[in-house]
Order: structure tokens, then C-alpha cells, then sequence
């Protein structure tokens, strides 16, 4: 074992466990992250939304190389990345130092199903290509109430995840996890259609932004991207009350005193 530590969530337990190596944080992967343009829809939304002055607080959840990020700092929101490679937030901050922008973009290591941030802190949330990083569906179902608990009311979400017609209709998941699939990466990853999207999203606060509609993102003809599902989404005013429950028995990990860059890149 060797390289720069990562964390990975136990599927069975959920225990929070360190692993070595993370393939998010090979220097090829990083690089080809930090060259992947920003998503020009979510630049528009959030444009729009800053000047409807939602607020101006940001969470980009598993923010790579700041790909979004940095660009959603440029336009003035106040961003918050969270990732577990140390490398990928190392690039974002690299680009945010290159681009003047480290008072508006800050990084830290954390994972997606157990954010280390008070409830209702953000006044929008991102989940660009991470939700469908989760394992199982526990941890996909943690990650979504996680990003409830800290949006505020009303806060509007960006998702960006896997749409389960990637694969053909008799393409079967792994046992016991109707939406976790590894045919795609080999490893296990989750597919949606857009209507468990809608509804499990539903289940954990956050409804449909009314007039607009899911965009299927078909997949690559290379096979090397999945179809995607794009949408908006809002934070109900108020939380279920299963929401609230689950999140008391699970509290955030122990990553406080918050670890923003500068103390990990130095372990
Ligand atoms: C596909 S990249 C997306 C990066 C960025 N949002 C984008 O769209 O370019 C997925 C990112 O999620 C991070 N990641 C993977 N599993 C995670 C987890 N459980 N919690 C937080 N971040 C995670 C990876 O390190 C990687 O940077």
C-alpha cells in the first residue's frame, strides 16, 4: 500500500475507512478534470439566480478540480468545494490561487454522505457527476439527506447523475441494490430513471423547480460517458420528519475542526 491517503465509506456499516491510491487522485485523471469545461446550463441557472439574490452561498459536493467551482466563484458566488482526493482539491485551489478567486473558493475533504457543515448553511447546492459515485443505496439515500440538511429553505439544487437507460432494459444491478450497477466502470456505481430520481430526491426535501423538466443527456457513442440526467430542484421549506430523524442518528463526522487545504496537503 502506498500513495496519498483517501476515504471510502463501508458499504455494509458505514464506517468511514482509509484507502490508498484513490483512483480520483492518479495525476491523468486529475489532469483530464481540471481541463473538463464548466457545465454551461449551471453557469446560466446560477447567473440567474445570484442576480435574483438567492443568497450567495455555495456547496459544490465532490468538486473535483473545480471545474465548476471555479467558474461559479468567478460569476461571485461564495463556494464551498467538498471531495475526498486531495489531489483533485489541490488542483482546485490551484486554479482558484492562478485566478485571484481564494476568498471565494474554499476546499475541504470530506466525504458526500457525511458533510462536517451546520444544518442550512448553503443558499444552493451542486452534486455535479457525484451521487451516482455511491456504493449502495444507503449511501446514495445519506448523501441526498446530507444535502438537504445543509441547504437552506428554499435552496436550489444543481444534480448532474447516471440515468439508469445506460444500460439495456435487462441489465441486472447487484444483488439486494435495485440502482447500483458496475457494468459501466466495473465498479459499483448508481443509475436512476428520471423518476426515481424525482422521487427519492422528493422523499429527502427537495421538489422539481416548477416549469422546468429533466434533460436526458444520451449516452456517448464511445460508451465512455453514461447518459446523464440533468435537473433543478428546490429545498422544501421544511424537512420530512424521517429526514430530520435519520440525520440526528447520523451526525457528521468528526472532521472538525474543518481541514481545509493547507493542513492535509502537509500530512
Ligand atoms: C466525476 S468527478 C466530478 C467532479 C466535478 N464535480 C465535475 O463535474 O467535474 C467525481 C468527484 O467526486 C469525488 N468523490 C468520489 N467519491 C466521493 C465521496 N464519497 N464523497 C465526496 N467526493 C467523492 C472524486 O474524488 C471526484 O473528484
Amino acid at each position: 500500500m502506498g500513495g496519498k491517503p483517501f476515504f471510502l465509506r463501508d458499504p455494509e456499516d458505514n464506517r468511514l475507512e482509509v484507502g490508498f491510491d484513490s483512483p480520483w487522485s492518479s495525476p491523468e485523471v486529475v489532469a483530464r478534470f481540471s481541463s473538463t469545461p464548466p457545465n454551461a446550463v449551471l453557469m446560466r441557472f446560477a447567473a440567474r439566480q445570484l442576480q435574483q439574490g438567492v443568497g450567495h452561498r455555495l456547496l459544490d459536493i465532490g468538486c473535483g478540480a473545480g471545474c465548476n467551482a471555479v467558474p461559479l466563484a468567478r460569476l461571485g458566488w461564495d463556494v464551498l468545494g467538498i471531495d475526498l482526493s486531495g489531489p483533485m482539491l489541490e488542483a482546485a485551489d490551484r486554479r482558484a490561487q492562478e485566478q485571484g478567486l481564494t476568498d471565494r473558493l474554499r476546499v475541504q475533504r470530506a466525504p458526500m454522505d457525511r458533510l462536517p457543515i451546520a444544518d442550512d448553511s448553503f443558499d444552493f447546492i451542486v452534486a455535479h457527476g457525484i451521487w451516482n459515485l455511491a456504493r449502495s443505496s444507503h449511501e446514495f439515500l445519506a448523501a441526498v439527506r446530507e444535502a438537504a440538511r445543509v441547504a437552506r429553505s428554499g435552496a436550489p439544487l444543481f444534480v448532474y447523475t447516471f440515468s439508469l437507460s445506460t444500460f439495456p432494459p435487462d441489465t441486472k444491478p447487484i444483488e439486494g441494490e435495485p440502482s447500483i450497477f458496475t457494468q459501466f466502470s466495473g465498479r459499483p456505481q448508481c443509475f436512476l430513471t428520471e423518476a426515481q430520481l424525482i422521487e427519492e430526491l422528493h422523499h429527502a426535501g427537495f421538489d422539481q423547480e416548477p416549469e422546468t423538466s429533466i434533460t436526458e443527456y444520451p449516452q456517448l457513442a464511445t460508451g465512455k460517458r453514461p447518459a446523464i440526467l440533468e435537473g433543478i430542484f428546490r429545498r422544501r421549506e421544511s424537512l420530512p420528519v424521517r429526514v430530520l430523524a435519520e440525520a440526528e442518528e447520523a451526525p457528521p463526522e468528526p472532521f472538525s475542526p474543518v481541514c481545509y487545504l493547507k493542513e492535509f496537503t502537509h500530512e
